[in-house]
Formats: C-alpha cells, structure tokens, sequence
C-alpha cells in the first residue's frame, strides 16, 4: 500500500489486462503498481500504455513489497495455482472468471486464502449493476411473491479469429467452452438471485465454429430449490451478438434487464420508487455481445473497489469464492448433463467425470 491505496498487480497482459489497467487508474481507492506476463510484447504494450513496473513473472510480481493484490487475469485454468502461490505470499487475490475448473479447486483455493489470511474476490462484475441490486432487493423483500421464472438468454458472437488467438481458447480443459466461459456471468446472476440450481438438464453443440472441438451453443432447463423453474441459452454463434437479457416472473411481478438496463419492471404494488428503476443502465453501454472487448470498465471497477475497502476496513468483499463456488456447481452439472444426456442433480457427486 503506497499513501492510503491498495496497491495491485496484474497477473496477464492479455485481452481483460487494460480493463482491469484502466479500472484501477480510474479509482482513488486503488494504484495499477505492475504488470506480470510471460510474453514480453504483451507486457510492454501493457507497461508502455499503463506507465506501470513490468515483471516476467509471478514470483517477481509477489516480491514487490507496494503490492497488496494479485489479479489473476491469466486463462481459465491456470487460476488455481496461482492464487495459492499468491495466497502463500501474504497477498490478497482478485480472480477472473470462472474462478477454477473444478469445486475441489476452488475449495483448496478458499481454504489456502483464509489459512494466509487473504482476502479473495471473484470478478463476475455483473452483480454489481444497478438493474441487478434492484432484482435482487425485490427478490429477497418477497416483493415478487412466488417465482415461476427465472432465465437467462445469451445471444452473443465471437469470431473465428477470437478463438484461434491464442491456444486455450479453443481447448475444454482451459475452460473454453461458452458455458463455463462466457455464460458463466448469466448463470452467475441467476444463481445470485434466485439459486441455488436443484436440477439441471442441458444439450450442447457447436452451430457455428466446426473447426474446434468446443460447443458454442448451450441450451438448458432449471429446476431450483425455491421451486421456480428456468432456461439457460448461451451462444456465441449468433451474429452480430445482442444484449443479454435476465428475465424474473413471479406471481406478482416481472423485471427483465437487457444488457445492462432494466427493460421490464411491473409489480401489481406499483411504488414510487419504479419509476426511477425503469431508467436504470444504459442502452449504449458495451456488454460483451458483439466481441470479447466490448466492454466498458465501470462494472470491474465497482468489483476492485469493493474489495480495497473490505481490505481497508477489514470486511469481506460482495463476491467471495464461497457465493460464486455454488454458480460453478451449476456449470459444472451442464456439462456433466450434456455428457450423459440425462438429467444431472445437486449437489454435483462425481465432478471427476465432468471433463
Ligand atoms: N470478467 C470478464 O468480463 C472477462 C472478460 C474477458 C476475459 N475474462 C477472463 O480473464 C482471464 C484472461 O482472459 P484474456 O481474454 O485476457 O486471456 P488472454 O489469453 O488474452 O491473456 C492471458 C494472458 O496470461 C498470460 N499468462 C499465461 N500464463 C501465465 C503465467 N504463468 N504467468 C504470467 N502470465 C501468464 C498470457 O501470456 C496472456 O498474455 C480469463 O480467466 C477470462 O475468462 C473475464
């Protein structure tokens, strides 16, 4: 910590690395210190934009004492070990999604943190919008009385180009797959506000990208715990890619968010405050549809400042990998469903014979 800000370091330079760059610059509460890559390109396009330390690698990045957290921002599957190496270090770790590849994964990774006395926070930024904190107090207040419904559409695209850029983009074991990677957000927010999943029964394929062996299509039924039943459909075959939408139905209201913005908010108790609902988001704020960078950084930023002040003040972050481990079941129970065609239950018994 250098004056009174939390110090971070990036672990990556890739394709998410400015955003996060940006998003620290963009705070009081936070300084970008370092960039670590194994690319040197990358990095010094990083440290050139940034005006940050460049570093090789994770070891040289953890010996930096102005350092209070690593963001690991590396691919999918590399997640795991570095946060325990970081954890071991004495450093606070802010994870990409999907936090790891496997539950047993994330469980030694949250059992690593609280052993080193770090805190942890998983970047499913989404939760953080206002459309979603407004679902989710209407939710927790009954205000939608019973829920029937509650689904998530993902009509994105990806280019050819995106996944032959780099070599995890195209493998399943680096988690590359729609589900677990980009539908991982919209799953996340289902199960942050209505979850968590009993039962899941999902088919996958590939419509539109047949040189990789990945699916760029999910389509599934939910049944979960509160009674309420749903659909998860996510691709990134549709071009041009539009907004994502949320939909909540209950016995005594509906909301929808598209994108970012609230849609849809009817209620039979009309309240004053509706009004002021229905104008939350943005119809012009970048949402990922279209492209891997068709972001904006204001979501990441609320994520990172989260977490400085529980560092400052000694709270736990919103996102910890204990609310986000149980969105990884329910992935994870995708696959396993597609796999064997069947419907799969929670909580997942063999997660072994996922991938
Ligand atoms: N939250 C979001 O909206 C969002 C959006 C995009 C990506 N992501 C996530 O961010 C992570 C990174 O994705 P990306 O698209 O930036 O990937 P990327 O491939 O563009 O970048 C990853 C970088 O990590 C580097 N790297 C790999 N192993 C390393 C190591 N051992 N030490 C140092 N550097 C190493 C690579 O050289 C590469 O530059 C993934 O987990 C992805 O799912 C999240």
């Amino acid at each position: 910590m250098r004056d009174s800000r939390i110090g971070f370091g990036l672990l990556g330079a890739g394709l998410i690395a400015p955003f996060h760059a940006r998003a620290l610059q963009a705070s009081a509460l936070t300084e970008l210190i370092a960039v670590a890559d194994l690319d040197p390109r990358r990095l010094e396009r990083m440290t050139t934009t940034f005006g940050c330390q460049g570093y090789g690698s994770l070891e040289a990045l953890l010996e930096d004492p102005a350092i209070d957290v690593v963001s690991v921002i590396t691919p999918n599957h590399l997640h795991h070990a570095a946060v325990l190496q970081a954890a071991a270090a004495g450093k606070h770790v802010l994870i990409e999604k999907p936090p790891a590849m496997s539950l047993a994964e994330v469980d030694s990774m949250a059992a690593a943190c609280k052993e080193a006395r770090v805190k942890a926070c998983v970047t499913v930024q989404c939760r953080t919008r206002q459309a979603v904190q407004a679902m989710r107090a209407a939710i927790e207040s009954g205000r939608f009385g019973r829920i029937y419904h509650a689904d998530a559409y993902m009509k994105w695209f990806r280019s050819a180009e995106y996944y032959q850029s780099d070599a995890w983009r195209v493998s399943r074991r680096s988690g590359a797959g729609v589900t677990i990677n980009q539908a991982f957000h919209y799953v996340d927010l289902l199960q942050y506000l209505v979850g968590p999943a009993k039962a899941v029964q999902a088919r996958m394929n590939n419509l539109a990208h047949l040189d990789i062996d990945l699916e760029d299509t999910l389509l599934a039924f939910v049944d979960y715990e509160c009674g309420a039943q749903g659909v998860v459909q996510a691709s990134t075959a549709l071009w041009p890619g539009t907004d994502v939408r949320i939909e909540i139905n209950g016995e005594n209201g509906t909301a929808i968010m598209s994108g970012e913005r609230m849609d849809t908010w009817r209620f039979r108790d009309e309240r004053p405050e509706d009004a002021g609902i229905r104008q939350f988001g943005s119809p012009s704020a970048a949402t990922g549809a279209t492209g891997a960078a068709d972001l904006g950084i204001q979501d990441h930023q609320a994520v990172i400042e989260d977490l400085a002040k529980a560092i400052l003040t000694g709270g736990e972050p919103m996102i910890t990998l204990e609310t986000v481990r149980p969105t990884l079941e329910w992935s994870l129970a995708m696959y396993l469903s597609a796999k064997l065609g069947t419907v799969v239950t929670l909580p997942l018994q063999d997660e072994a014979a996922v991938w």
